[in-house]
């Protein structure tokens, strides 16, 4: 392992806006935190939103700057990354966000019934052969399910348009959930100079766009676990890759 990555992971030890639990702590057990962020963490009542494999934080910092009555939670599995956000949000003295180092699939040791008002998921992994891994699995939203307040709203925004099109006819399927908006190319559509939050770019967004990738976006909400089954779960992976 690189020397700076080293470094990163040595330092986010100190970092008080950053949550990095082992994989033991939170396997099937409840993190400490779960049910009182709002009270231990942010010390307000605000909504808290989540972004799910948040990289480096671009979106949850974003966000956090611009509504100062929401609380913002972004996640990731790679330490490297978390600590550019983290490291961010201390300089810049950005106190409605925090990050936690863990897989997305232990996401429900974290969060009590209710707690959690809205997600988005921002250039996650495609997994084009494995359905399960992809964020949008209905395995994945079974789970976000278990914290999402009734109606709360979930944005995708993604360069991978089969994930885009196997979201939406997910989304289509369920009774539970209802499609707001869909757009298969933002700068095509004019959205990324109309609304402020899709215009925020990502490290990884910069990267698909300078290959030429259009980007999409989808935002849907979701109530309940109506009309999709899921196969049993598999232990996830301990570590990060
Ligand atoms: C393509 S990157 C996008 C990062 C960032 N959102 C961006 O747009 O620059 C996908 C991110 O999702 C994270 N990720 C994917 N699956 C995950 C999982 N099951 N649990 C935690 N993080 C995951 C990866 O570690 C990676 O940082």
């Amino acid at each position: 392992m690189g020397k700076n990555k080293l470094r990163r992971f040595e330092e986010n030890k100190s970092f008080p806006n950053l949550f990095q639990p082992s994989f033991a702590e939170v396997y099937q057990k409840d993190h400490p935190n779960k049910g009182c962020w709002s009270r231990k963490v942010f010390k307000n009542n605000f909504p808290i939103v989540l972004e799910l494999g948040c990289g480096k934080g671009e979106y949850s910092l974003a966000m956090a700057q611009r509504e100062s009555d929401k609380n913002f939670i972004g996640i990731d599995i790679k330490g490297a990354r978390l600590w550019r956000g983290a490291k961010t949000a201390l300089e810049e003295k950005i106190e409605n966000v925090a990050f936690i180092r863990t897989r997305i699939d232990l996401i429900e040791s974290f969060f009590a019934p209710k707690e959690i008002s809205e997600i988005w998921i921002t250039f996650p992994d495609p997994q084009p052969k494995k359905e399960k891994k992809r964020l949008t699995s209905p395995a994945f939203l079974n789970k976000y399910l278990t914290f999402l307040q009734p109606g709360a709203i979930i944005h995708l925004k993604t360069d991978s348009r089969p994930l885009h099109d196997y979201t939406r006819q997910i989304v289509e399927e369920w009774e539970g959930m209802r499609l707001l908006e869909a757009d298969t190319n933002i700068s095509l559509s004019g959205r990324q100079n109309t609304d402020p939050l899709i215009a925020v770019r990502t490290f990884y967004e910069e990267i698909f766009l300078s290959e030429g990738k259009p980007i999409t976006y989808l935002k849907f909400s979701i109530s309940t676990r109506q009309g999709i089954a899921t196969l049993p779960e598999e232990k996830p992976e301990s570590e990060e890759s």
